[in-house]
C-alpha cells in the first residue's frame, strides 16, 4: 500500500468533491450509516458488479443468477436463525445513554475480543472498570439484534412482521427449489445474486466500510456432502484472483482462518479475506462452509422438500453449500484507497487514481487543444461522439489549459486523454500528422501519436 499521510481523509474528500460518494440525506443533516453514490461512484460500483457477474455467473457453466425480493416472508429469517441470533454486543453509557458496540469499546482499551461472549465482555468491563469513550461507567452488555423490522401491508400484527434482508443469501436459499425445478442443474452448481442488504449497525464507521445499507455479491455453491472441501479451496483461490482483478495489491490482502467460537452460527469453517485499509487491516470478504444448515432449516420451516435427487447414485439428500460473500461497498473502498496515489509534476503534487482501466468511471477524455478554434472543436466533437458510441462513458473538456484538464481526469482515474490539435486538422507543420491525435496515459504521463483510424482499436486493446 502506497504510504500517504491522511489518506482516508483525502479519499473521503475526493469522493465527495468529484461526485463519487456523498453522505446520505445530506441536506437534512445526513442519516448515520447511509451513503449515496454520485455520478462517478455509481459507474465505479457498476463496473465492479458487472465484472463480478461476468466472471462468476455468465462466464461459467455451473452458475445461475437470481434477483430476489428484499422483503421476504418473516419466517425466512426465523428459519435462518437471524431473528434469534443475529446480534452484536451492545453496551450503554450510564450517564449519557449513548450506546456502543461492547467489542469496540474493549478493543479501544487494548483487549482482544476474539471468542468472547457478551457475558465475558461484561465481566471484563466490570472487573477492569472500563469506561465509555466519554469516561462514564458502562451498563450490562446486551445482545442487540441488527435486523430492520417492518410491517407488510395495512396491519401491524405479528403475522405482518418482516425484515429488510440482512444478507442476500436468504433470497438464494429460498429459490434453490425454483432453480432446480426450472433449470435442472447437476451438482455442483451455484446461484449468485447482487443486491442490497441492511443491518442496523450499532456503530457504523469508517466511511462506507460499515454502513447500515450496503450491497453484497454472494454465491451459494451447492455440493454433495463430501464435496465441500474441494469447492472451498477452489473458491478461496477464485476470491484471491478476484482481488487481483480489481487491482488490490497482493501484499495488502490476507487470509484469516476464523476460530470456532467467532464463526457465524451457520458456519463450520470460515476464512475472512482481509485488506489493509488506511484505518487498519479489516475484513473485506468472507468464505464460509454453511453445511446444509440453511436448506435443512428452510425445509423444516417451509415444510417443502429441498432435497436433491442424484440421478447417478439414486440418492436423495439436502445439498451442502460453500458461500463466497463479497461486499460491494468494501470493494469500492478497497479499490479507491489502494488506487489513490500522489506524485509530483512540475513542482506540484498530482493526485491520481490508479484504477484498473476496466473499473474507471470515465474511460477516456477528449480535449480540443484550443477552445477558440472552431475547426479543432468540430473535429474534437466528432472524435468524442464516435468514441462515446463505442466506449460509453467518455468525457469532453475544453476549459482551462491542457495540464489542468489532465489533472482533473487523473483525479478521477480516467486512464486515457485524447487531444485534438493543429496537426490533427492538418494545420500543423508536419503534414504527415494530419488525422492523428495524442493519447496520454494517466499513470506514466506518456504521450503517443496515434492515427485516428487506429484510435478505437488502440484504446480497446488498452482497456481489455
Ligand atoms: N452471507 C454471509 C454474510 O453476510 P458477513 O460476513 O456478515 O457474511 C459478508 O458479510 C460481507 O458483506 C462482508 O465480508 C463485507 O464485505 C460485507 N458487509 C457486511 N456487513 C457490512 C456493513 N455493515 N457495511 C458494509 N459491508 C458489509
Amino acid at each position: 500500500m502506497n504510504k500517504i499521510e491522511n489518506k482516508m481523509e483525502k479519499v473521503v474528500s475526493l469522493a465527495k468533491r468529484r461526485g463519487f460518494i456523498f453522505p446520505g440525506s445530506e441536506i437534512y443533516g445526513g442519516l448515520a450509516g447511509t451513503w449515496d453514490y454520485g455520478p462517478l461512484g455509481v459507474e465505479l460500483k457498476n463496473n465492479i458488479k458487472n465484472l463480478w457477474w461476468k466472471k462468476f455467473v455468465t462466464d461459467r457453466e455451473d452458475m445461475f443468477g437470481v434477483d430476489a425480493a428484499i422483503i421476504m416472508n418473516g419466517r425466512v429469517w426465523e428459519a435462518s436463525g437471524h431473528v434469534s441470533g443475529f446480534a452484536d454486543p451492545l453496551v450503554e453509557d450510564l450517564k449519557t445513554h449513548s450506546r456502543y458496540r461492547a467489542d469496540h469499546v474493549l478493543e479501544e482499551a487494548g483487549i482482544d475480543c476474539s471468542g468472547l461472549s457478551p457475558e465475558d465482555m461484561n465481566k471484563i468491563i466490570q472487573e477492569k472498570g472500563i469506561k465509555s469513550p466519554a469516561g462514564n461507567p458502562l451498563g450490562e452488555v446486551q445482545k442487540f439484534n441488527m435486523m430492520f423490522k417492518t410491517n407488510v401491508g395495512a396491519n401491524s400484527d405479528a403475522a405482518s412482521v418482516s425484515y429488510l434482508r440482512p444478507e442476500t443469501a436468504g433470497g438464494i436459499f429460498v429459490n434453490f427449489k425454483n432453480v432446480v425445478d426450472s433449470l435442472h442443474p447437476k451438482l455442483p452448481f451455484g446461484i449468485g445474486q447482487i443486491g442490497k442488504a441492511f443491518r442496523n449497525e450499532i456503530a457504523p464507521r469508517d466511511f462506507i466500510f460499515r454502513s447500515r445499507e450496503f450491497e453484497q455479491m454472494e454465491i451459494e455453491y451447492f455440493v454433495k456432502p463430501d464435496g465441500w472441501q474441494e469447492a472451498f479451496e477452489k473458491w478461496r483461490v477464485a476470491m484471491l484472483e478476484w482481488c487481483n482483478d480489481i487491482g488490490l495489491p497482493a501484499e495488502n490482502v490476507y487470509e484469516k482462518e476464523i476460530a470456532d467460537e467467532d464463526r457465524a452460527h451457520y458456519s463450520k469453517r470460515t476464512i475472512d479475506i482481509e485488506f489493509d485499509y488506511p484505518f487498519g487491516r479489516k475484513e473485506l470478504y468472507g468464505l464460509a462452509y454453511r453445511t446444509n444448515y440453511d436448506l435443512s432449516k428452510h425445509q423444516e420451516y417451509s415444510k417443502q422438500s429441498l432435497e436433491y435427487f442424484d440421478e447417478e447414485t439414486g440418492q436423495k439428500f439436502v445439498p451442502h453449500v460453500v458461500e463466497p460473500s463479497l461486499g460491494v461497498d468494501r470493494s469500492v473502498l478497497a479499490v479507491l484507497t489502494s488506487a489513490y496515489c500522489e506524485d509530483e509534476v512540475g513542482g506540484e503534487t498530482r493526485v491520481f487514481l490508479k484504477l484498473v482501466p476496466k473499473l474507471a468511471p470515465i474511460k477516456m477524455a477528449v480535449f480540443p487543444l484550443l477552445k477558440n478554434r472552431p475547426e479543432i472543436i468540430e473535429k474534437a466533437k466528432a472524435v468524442y461522439g464516435d468514441l462515446k458510441k463505442t466506449f460509453g462513458n467518455v468525457a469532453f473538456d475544453e476549459s482551462g489549459n491542457i495540464g489542468k484538464r489532465y489533472r482533473r481526469q487523473d483525479e478521477v482515474g480516467t486512464p486515457f486523454c485524447v487531444t485534438i490539435d493543429f496537426d490533427t486538422i492538418g494545420a500543423g507543420e508536419d503534414a504527415s500528422l494530419t488525422d492523428t491525435v495524442t493519447v496520454r496515459e494517466r499513470d506514466s504521463g506518456t504521450q503517443t501519436r496515434i492515427a485516428l483510424a487506429d484510435l478505437k482499436n488502440y484504446l480497446q486493446e488498452k482497456l481489455a
